[in-house]
């Protein structure tokens, strides 16, 4: 996972070669004049601030004795994965814990509005598993809300789905980690840098929600494809930064041609943190096993992962107005907040993902007040 001061230097010294005149021989036109166009203020505002001024994704976490939003025991649509209470895990601060922003009120979270606001729409999540756990985090907030509503669950390898029946409302999961297509070919599992097809199954959404990156670092057994292709040519391996930014440029492009924004909100859910090191709290000895408070404030010591470097990059050059959910820094506070141990799948400790209830619920709380705005 460690993208440290060399993964920075790498991708600083790649978009400065993409901006400049040295590499236009290789660039197709309309990608070196994206590179140098200003970047679009309407999308990269929308997901900094509000129209009142508040940014939504400065502040810090405090005690709520409302919290949580729901018992993981009377939701149906939870993973083993990210059921931490049903697994054993001891302390239950961490489910008190809800977010307030330094310049205005959260609005609190209401299942019934939101039932009937999204009246006869389709909302997918398109990512790896983050979106599994912001998919399954918004099911059981809303199932809160009207436990007695009648709703169909189905899970799948490639989609699933949640229908609330009495609403018309349907949430639906499109697992694709990379975003861009893995096509299997002689050679092997092929990572298409600029192919999505698997796009199709996207369009007709009234919101979506898409979200990648912690695949583009796996390596060995856990690295889904056996080359990548980026145009005609084809690489054992590049650097995995720029590898992203390559996929997600793919994906830009891909909104830009298929999304109406008239018909369609787009969604791009931020870097979710890992607390795999320490070092990066300053407690070196330490990951995400046995934590079991945030940090206090609202700065992270260890800085941004320099994947958000390459969101933001890519999110600016978009016209469809995209929000970023901003949620990298204050999920990095909550280092308290991973299933660790406390998993009914993963062996091992697991400072990726996180436990619900927990802080997938704050994501979809911010989600929902993003939209009340909108
Ligand atoms: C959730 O509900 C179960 C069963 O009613 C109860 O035993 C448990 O204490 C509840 N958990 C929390 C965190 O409130």
């Amino acid at each position: 996972m460690g993208f440290g001061f060399w993964g920075r230097v790498i991708l600083a010294l790649f978009l400065l070669l993409q901006a400049s005149s040295l590499w236009l021989p290789f660039l197709q036109q309309a990608e070196a004049a994206a590179a140098t166009a200003k970047p679009n203020k309407r999308s990269m505002l929308k997901g900094r601030k509000q129209a009142n001024g508040c940014n939504l994704f400065q502040g810090r976490w405090v005690i709520d004795p409302s919290f949580p939003l729901y018992n993981s025991s009377s939701c149906p649509f939870i993973d083993s994965e990210f059921d931490c209470q049903k697994y054993g895990r001891p302390d239950s601060l961490y489910l008190k814990y809800s977010w307030r922003p330094d310049s205005c009120n959260l609005p609190r979270f209401d299942g019934v509005d939101v039932l009937k606001r999204w009246s006869g729409k389709k909302i997918m999540f398109v990512g790896d598993s983050l979106s599994l756990n912001m998919w399954e985090s918004l099911s059981c907030m809303l199932h809160a809300s009207v436990p007695d509503a009648k709703t169909s669950f189905l899970r799948r390898d490639s989609i699933s789905s949640v229908v609330f029946q009495d609403y018309g409302v349907t949430l639906l999961l499109y697992r694709t980690p990379y975003l861009v297509d893995i096509v299997k070919e002689d050679v092997g599992r092929v990572l298409k840098l600029d192919s999505i097809q698997a796009g199709k199954a996207w369009l007709g959404m009234d919101v979506l929600v898409f979200n990648s990156w912690h695949w583009w670092t796996h390596k060995g057994d856990s690295q889904a494809w056996d080359l990548i292709q980026d145009g005609a040519t084809r690489y054992q391996d590049m650097d995995r930064l720029v590898a992203f930014y390559k996929g997600l440029t793919t994906w830009g492009r891909w909104v830009d041609l298929n999304v109406d924004p008239t018909k369609t909100k787009v969604f791009f859910q931020g870097i979710s943190p890992t607390h795999y090191l320490g070092k990066e709290w300053n407690q070196p000895k330490k990951n995400c096993n046995g934590e079991s408070e945030p940090l206090a404030g609202s700065m992270y010591p260890g800085g941004a992962p320099p994947a958000v470097d390459v969101v933001n990059r890519v999110l600016s050059r978009i016209k469809v107005p995209v929000y970023l959910l901003d949620i990298t820094t204050l999920s990095q506070l909550r280092k308290d907040a991973h299933p660790a141990g406390y998993s009914g799948e993963h062996s091992g400790t697991d400072c990726s993902h996180w436990c619900l209830p927990g802080l997938p619920d704050t994501w979809n709380q911010l989600m929902y007040a993003a939209l009340l705005t909108m």
